[in-house]
């Protein structure tokens, strides 16, 4: 699965890519405002420090508005994915986009209807939203399974990706249903190294080292 930090951060998405384990980027407009520079050139910088997908999201809401939005995002860098609301306009402009070999993320997918609607457009992603189906009493889980089995059953190109995942077990269960991406903020990225007992292990394993060579190696 590949790894990509949900963040338009850029100090988190240096410390992250400095790790060697991120594949890519997503953002949305809330992250974008966030950190309040306009989105070309924050995209552009992005696009600099990570060699991988880097999604850029339109704010229009109509069809041909977005094509020409998502034109200009994907001019910013080769990178660039451009991504659409799961909206009858918003899939428009993602068939449009597209048939014209611009790589489209299409975001906000609570169900797996929605996730066909997507593939059929010719999404090359779809992010679909685990933790704000927890937060209304869903399982959003099994919505990643679903579009997994789904896309399997008819062999959609189509990315799954595993988006508004908010902790490990999210991303590990993304990993067990198949997904093909989860995007994580950098705290959730942060945790998933935790575990007490390879503290507790290297502790001792350096201990029992330093009693006999009494010295530790020397790091990097
Ligand atoms: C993904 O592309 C979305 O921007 C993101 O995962 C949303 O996460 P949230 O529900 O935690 O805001």
């Amino acid at each position: 699965m590949k790894f990509f930090l949900d963040t338009a951060n850029l100090d988190e998405i240096r410390k992250g890519a400095k790790w060697g384990i991120v594949d890519g980027v997503t953002t949305n407009p809330s992250l974008i405002a966030k950190e309040g520079r306009p989105i070309e050139e924050h995209i552009r910088e992005i696009c600099d420090i990570v060699n991988g997908d880097i999604s850029a999201e339109v704010v229009s809401t109509v069809a041909a508005e977005m094509v020409q939005e998502g034109r200009k995002l994907s001019r910013i860098h080769k990178n660039v994915v451009v991504k659409c609301p799961l909206t009858r306009d918003g899939i428009m402009a993602t068939s449009t986009l597209s048939k014209e070999g611009i790589r489209v993320n299409v975001t906000l997918c609570f169900t797996a209807g929605q996730a066909l609607i997507a593939a059929k457009a010719g999404a090359y992603i779809i992010s679909p939203f685990v933790g704000r189906l927890d937060d209304i009493g869903y399982t959003g889980m099994d919505l990643i399974r679903g579009i997994t089995q789904i896309y399997k059953n008819y062999g959609f190109k189509t990315q799954v990706l595993a988006a508004s995942l908010r902790s490990p077990t999210h991303v590990i269960d993304s990993a067990l249903a198949g997904a093909h991406i989860g995007t994580m903020p950098f705290k959730v990225m942060d945790m998933l190294f935790n575990h007490p007992l390879t503290d507790k292990g290297l502790e001792q394993f350096l201990k029992d080292w330093g009693k006999v060579f009494q010295e530790t190696p020397v790091a990097g």
